[in-house]
């Protein structure tokens, strides 16, 4: 889907459809700007509609119209926008969702949207226009690895033209940020018997080989033995899809600037290993490698944005599976950070591979660390699907990665990681156990990884509930490639 600006008279747009808001009527309330000229060009026909309650306003609700008198283009959807009062992010995110949804299933090849010129509470032009372009972009999303389209499916869009008094660069932001959005999701919904570690490693060959500035470093499980890494090395032993640690660094500044460090859980299945899980709805742990797909999709966006940063990327990526030569429940493993881990249970595999990640990242002597990683059930049990979870002993870390979440509504909220919650994973046999007991389960995941990165500004986030949605619109949501790449933007001064 390209992005363009659109500058003619709407009712004389050629584009196959035009999307406009409609707000609920109240006595002194107004119309959208859109609605208002469209409703002179028809003479009237939208208000008597309107009055006579057969367009829906309410946020989020689509009413179609064919050929309606005066407009150039042959379809006007109507996109419901709530309350012109009540008009915040949420509700813009909800009308330009369900824009998005309608136009993916239009046949619609082209389309001006002046969703983008509307008022939003506390956002300027620039905001609105590159939400309303990525939410678009996100509906035209479609999976075709394994399954391509139908001889009946709908096209995408080629083409959207937007109103607003923001410019072309917020455009190509846009584009640049909804490229990342995109790999991570594709990446996320691949199945776990083709997206292996090696795949996740081959994703970043190539990405590394299409951008000059990006180099890449794959370790395998040799290099990995030689470096101590032996808490990546014991999930991926049961497997026989070896792990690899998988690392891309972006020169965007100076050679010597502090680079800024994603780092991503990237178990491509977690069955649970010995400690396995139950049967059902196991299949969904394929995404539990969508950790590793947003930080790289996030890289890509930083990347495609050129952002004047150092900025690396680096996956630990693994298959938990149950084996004759798997690790197991009391296995004591020294990390490559010298500390020894007592294993409890070996589905909590992803602070496993996680730690290792962490120590070999601290090396870089990093600006920031933020890991990232579907890591607790627990969080999904605390903050549901809308809110991903941030844990940092740095109140300014943790300030900054809310704001770039509020700021692009992929909305993150912070968990305490006082030092009370430490001795939960105490024990008598190693320098801590892999699992602290049902209580904060979130938690005592973020105060194990912690431990391995004592002296580093770092943070964790726990994507566990954000990462998929499951039944209805199913699949792996992409989040938080618009946070992390909000959070590199802002980190450029
Ligand atoms: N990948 C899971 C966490 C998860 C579960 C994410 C459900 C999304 C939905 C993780 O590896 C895991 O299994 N965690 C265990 C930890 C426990 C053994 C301490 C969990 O949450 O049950
Ligand atoms: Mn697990
Ligand atoms: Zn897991």
């Amino acid at each position: 889907m390209d992005f363009k600006l659109f500058t003619d008279q709407l009712a004389h747009a050629d584009q196959d459809c035009i999307i406009a808001g409609v707000f609920k009527t109240t006595k002194d309330s107004a119309q959208s700007p859109a609605f208002n000229s469209l409703d002179t060009a028809t003479g009237g026909q939208l208000s008597d509609m309107l009055a006579s309650h057969d367009i829906a306003s309410a946020a989020g609700k689509i009413t179609w119209l064919h050929r309606p008198t005066g407009i150039n283009s042959p379809r006007l959807m109507l996109v419901g926008c709530g309350n012109a009062d009540e008009f915040d992010a949420g509700n813009f995110r909800k009308a330009c969702m369900a824009a998005g949804k309608a136009l993916r299933s239009s046949r619609a090849a082209s389309a001006v949207c002046a969703l983008s010129e509307l008022d939003v509470s506390e956002r300027d032009a620039a905001w609105t226009l590159q939400t309303a372009a990525l939410d678009l972009a996100h509906n035209d999303y479609l999976y075709t690895r394994t399954k391509k389209p139908g001889k009946n499916a709908s096209p995408a869009t080629d083409e959207v033209a937007f109103i607003s008094a923001a410019g072309d660069t917020v455009l190509a932001q846009a584009a640049a940020i909804a490229a990342g959005v995109d790999s991570a999701r594709h990446l996320g919904d691949a199945p776990p018997n083709l997206c292996t570690p090696e795949d996740l490693a081959e994703h970043a060959r190539q990405l590394a080989d299409s951008q000059e500035k990006v180099t890449v470093e794959i370790l395998e499980p040799e290099a990995m033995h030689e470096l101590g890494m032996h808490a990546l090395l014991a999930v991926g032993q049961g497997s026989a899809n070896p792990p690899r640690l998988v690392a891309l660094h972006y020169r965007g500044a100076d050679g010597d600037d502090a680079p800024y460090v994603l780092v991503g859980k990237g178990i491509t299945f977690d069955t649970g290993g010995i400690s396995i899980k139950p049967g059902a709805n196991m299949e969904q742990m394929k995404y539990d490698m969508c950790g590793a797909a947003s930080v790289l999709g996030a890289f890509e966006a930083a990347v495609r944005l050129a952002l004047p940063l150092n900025i690396s990327c680096v996956v630990a990526a693994a298959e938990n599976m149950p084996d004759g030569k798997a690790y197991r429940p009391g296995d004591v493993i020294t990390t490559m950070s010298g500390k020894t881990v007592e294993v409890l249970n070996t589905d909590a595999e992803g602070r496993m591979v996680l730690c290792d990640a962490l120590t070999w990242s601290s090396r870089m002597k990093p600006a920031a660390i933020v890991d990232v990683a579907t890591l607790t059930g627990a969080c999904v049990v605390a903050l549901g699907h809308h809110a991903s979870a941030i844990m940092t002993k740095h109140d300014s870390l943790a300030d900054e990665l809310f704001s770039a979440g509020q700021h692009t509504h992929d909305r993150a909220w912070r968990l305490p990681l006082w030092d009370d919650y430490q001795q939960q994973i105490d024990t008598d046999f190693a320098d801590m156990k892999n699992v602290g007991g049902m209580p904060a389960g979130s938690i005592t995941a973020g105060c194990f990884l912690s431990r391995f990165v004592e002296d580093q500004r770092w943070a964790h986030l726990d994507i566990a509930g954000a990462a998929w949605q499951w039944g209805k619109n199913s699949g792996c949501t992409g989040r938080p490639v618009r946070l992390l790449t909000q959070w590199l933007s802002d980190r450029c001064g």
